[in-house]
């Protein structure tokens, strides 16, 4: 092998002998190899790597516009290495806002650099490594990129960064942008940044970046026709079944893609068609529809790009169509769509810095994310879109573009990551868009509750040890304060059944009966933390069984995924030195220690029943219980929650039964009554105890 392989790599087989021989690996380039090369060829961005390289060299910080499906993910981060800037132990990082995305397209450049994935390509995502000392092209969540940079602030490990998917804007690719900006001015060793945006709304990030250079890659798009409803959707849903069907019936061949919001509609959509063209094989041609989601496993995802099914019969031809959330929109290319399905919304996150209440909901999209999903159907040929929407609608009831993430959500584990990345003056940092004052200050108030931050601010011991785990600060006080209460092991086995991928109970439609006769054995009285610890000891009694998990409808998916997560968070247990205890299951109240665990962590989530529904604490919110809780009969006085669910009412979701002096005892700065809505029965009752305490205490003296 030459000294320097990396520049004579640019052109494979056009260099003579040692062309046959792949640089990283030292091997023969397998047969695939240039076959997959031939493909890369023909995108778009293939066509500019020379301009890129040459752009990268003299530019700190060059900005990448490129139609969605051009190459930018999967290309620009070779280039980068191929021209060198993943040599001496150095390595490329590309990020992507999803961690399907990061897995996905790691696989894929994998196999088009001819490497085993995990060596020269690897890819890290939340609670998942695959990247080994040979790695030298990373791909990662923009979260685990700022986990690194919380022990390493310069990222000294990259020579060049790829920020992909920066029109999403999330919280973690935001920050990472405003920390970077600093980085490449401060750092004496050189890095390079590429940034990278599917939306041509390029100049926010040129002006940003301070006039960086701006690459604009032209996709090829072919006319898309665009059809409306005349009149709006009622159900949405059976629109997109009905449009699907008739596709399949009288449209050319060509894939179809619809966007409907979350994994239960996808999963429902994909039953549906399928029951539907039961028996059409010989007349429409052979079928496959396939869905896509963020918690399907890999193996599964990976099966959207697979082919449509072949027909040996003359004149059929076969078709697949893929049911996804909007992970197709921007992050993955499937090629072969000729047909989109746009049901006009999406899952997104909202919050409201007056109540606290972060959620997920069925929002609308955006113009810009309509126009993303049509554009969707026309990489290959001319195509069609299908919206479950007026024209009118689109016109005049879509917003332009959707607010960047730091403007709808709880911002606590920003805030707290930033005072871990030393950032002192939170109000100033070079936000692209900064967050809402209110929303920041209720960050800071929440951190201190939670004893994160002293009263002047600094973040205290508790809040380093905090920022060691990938999960909210809640949760994280909750792992901290476990040894207290002699039930760490318990905690931390709450913790990662919370954190699992995907729902851990099954309800499959048409058996919902025995779905929710299967959960009430695992049933805990106190509430759905106890019910999932439950589980979670069955699954390891059981040995893991997977088959015993579909007996009792339980995803053994999600089950094997909080095992990993759970020996994740035991490591970081050990690694911050505190104790992995067990509660003594002798003692009849020995729930009591992990339900106040809970409520050391989460006594800021607390609900108290009122009439027939309950108030949450201070924020004053009338919320019900979700009905998939196992409290939703037992309807306790008071309670802590999990998760706010916004439908056409306010859920709260995953309950434990806590008793108001366990809130008093464990946070009394918060449950002073003097801070609580004046004569609500939270604050009553809690006069009730403290004057009762008073006079126990009178009376002992
Ligand atoms: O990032 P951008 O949207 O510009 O494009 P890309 O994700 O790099 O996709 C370039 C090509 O690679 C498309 O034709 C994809 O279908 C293909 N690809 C694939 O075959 N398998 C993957 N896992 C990812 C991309
Ligand atoms: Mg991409």
């Amino acid at each position: 092998m030459a000294s320097n392989p990396y520049l004579q790599h640019l052109e494979p087989g056009e260099n003579g002998s040692s062309s046959n021989v792949n640089p990283y690996t030292g091997k023969q380039f397998s047969a695939r190899y240039f076959k997959i090369l031939e493909t890369r060829k023909t995108l778009p961005v293939y066509e500019r790597r020379d301009e890129l390289v040459k752009m990268t060299e003299e530019n700190k910080v060059v900005v990448l516009v490129g139609e969605t499906g051009s190459g930018k993910t999967t290309q620009v981060p070779q280039f980068l290495v191929d021209a060198g800037y993943a040599k001496d132990g150095m390595m490329v990082a590309c990020t992507q806002p999803r961690r399907v995305a990061a897995m996905s397209v790691a696989k894929r450049v994998a196999e088009e650099m001819d490497v085993v994935l995990g060596q020269q390509v690897g890819y890290t995502i939340r609670f998942e490594d695959k990247t080994s000392q040979s790695t030298m092209l990373k791909y990662c969540t923009d979260g685990m990129l700022l986990r690194e940079a919380m022990h390493d602030p310069e990222l000294l490990r990259y020579r060049c960064i790829v920020l992909d998917e920066a029109h999403e804007r999330t919280l973690a690719t935001d920050l990472l942008m405003g920390l970077l900006k600093g980085v490449i001015t401060t750092r004496k060793s050189p890095i390079n940044m590429v940034v990278m945006s599917a939306t041509l709304d390029a100049e926010k990030f040129v002006k940003y970046f301070e006039n960086a250079p701006l690459l604009q890659v032209p996709g090829r798009m072919f006319p898309v026709g665009i059809f409306y409803l005349p009149e709006p959707a009622k159900d949405y849903f059976e629109h997109a079944i009905s449009t699907a069907v008739h596709i399949h019936q009288n449209e050319e061949p060509g894939d179809v893609l619809c966007f409907l919001t979350g994994e239960e509609e996808i999963e429902e959509g994909v039953r549906r068609v399928t029951e539907e063209m039961v028996g059409t094989e010989k007349t429409l041609g052979p079928l496959k529809v396939l869905p896509l989601y963020a918690s399907l496993p890999p193996d599964r995802q990976q099966r959207v790009f697979d082919p449509a099914p072949s027909s040996d019969i003359p004149g059929v031809s076969g078709r697949k169509i893929i049911f996804s959330t909007n992970i197709a929109e921007t992050s993955l290319t499937i090629d072969g769509v000729v047909y989109v399905i746009d049901s006009g919304f999406s899952k997104q996150k909202t919050y409201n810095p007056r109540v606290r209440s972060e959620a997920l909901q069925v929002t609308p999209i955006s113009r810009a994310s309509a126009k993303q999903r049509t554009g969707r159907a026309g990489r290959t040929r001319p195509g069609k879109c299908f919206r479950l929407y007026t024209e009118k609608a689109f016109k005049n009831d879509l917003i332009e573009t959707s607010f960047p993430e730091i403007q709808r959500s709880n911002i606590c584990n920003l805030v707290l990551q930033m005072k871990t990345l030393g950032i002192e003056n939170l109000v100033y940092f070079d936000f692209m868009d900064p967050p809402a004052p209110e929303t920041m200050m209720r960050a800071l108030e929440q951190l201190h509750y939670l004893g994160a931050l002293s009263d002047e601010g600094e973040l205290s011991d508790l809040g380093y040890k905090m920022a060691e785990f990938p999960l909210e600060p809640e949760l994280s006080k909750m792992l901290i304060s476990a040894p207290n209460f002699g039930c760490s092991n318990e905690a931390v086995s709450i913790a990662a059944m919370l954190s699992a991928a995907g729902n851990v109970f099954l309800r499959p439609s048409g058996r919902q009966e025995e779905a929710d006769e299967a959960k009430a054995k695992f049933q805990h009285p106190d509430g759905d933390h106890g019910t999932l610890l439950n589980v979670y000891h069955s699954y390891k009694q059981h040995n893991e069984d997977q088959n015993w998990c579909f007996e009792n409808y339980l995803n053994g998916r999600a089950l094997r995924s909080a095992d990993n997560v759970r020996s994740q968070l035991e490591r970081i247990m050990v690694k911050l030195d505190l104790d992995l205890v067990s509660v003594d299951y002798s003692d009849p109240n020995h729930f009591h220690y992990i339900a106040r665990t809970i409520v050391s962590g989460y006594f800021m989530q607390a609900a108290y029943a009122d009439r027939a529904a309950y108030l949450t604490v201070k924020d004053n919110q009338l919320v019900q219980i979700h009905p998939s809780s196992v409290l939703m009969s037992k309807k306790p006085k008071c309670l802590i929650f999990n998760e706010f669910v916004l439908t056409s009412k306010n859920y709260v979701r995953t309950l434990t039964n806590v008793r108001v002096e366990w809130l008093l005892d464990i946070a009394p700065h918060y449950y002073n009554p003097a801070d609580m809505p004046k004569d609500s029965k939270i604050q009553l009752e809690l006069e009730r105890l403290i004057r009762q305490r008073e006079s126990r205490k009178r009376a002992r003296e």
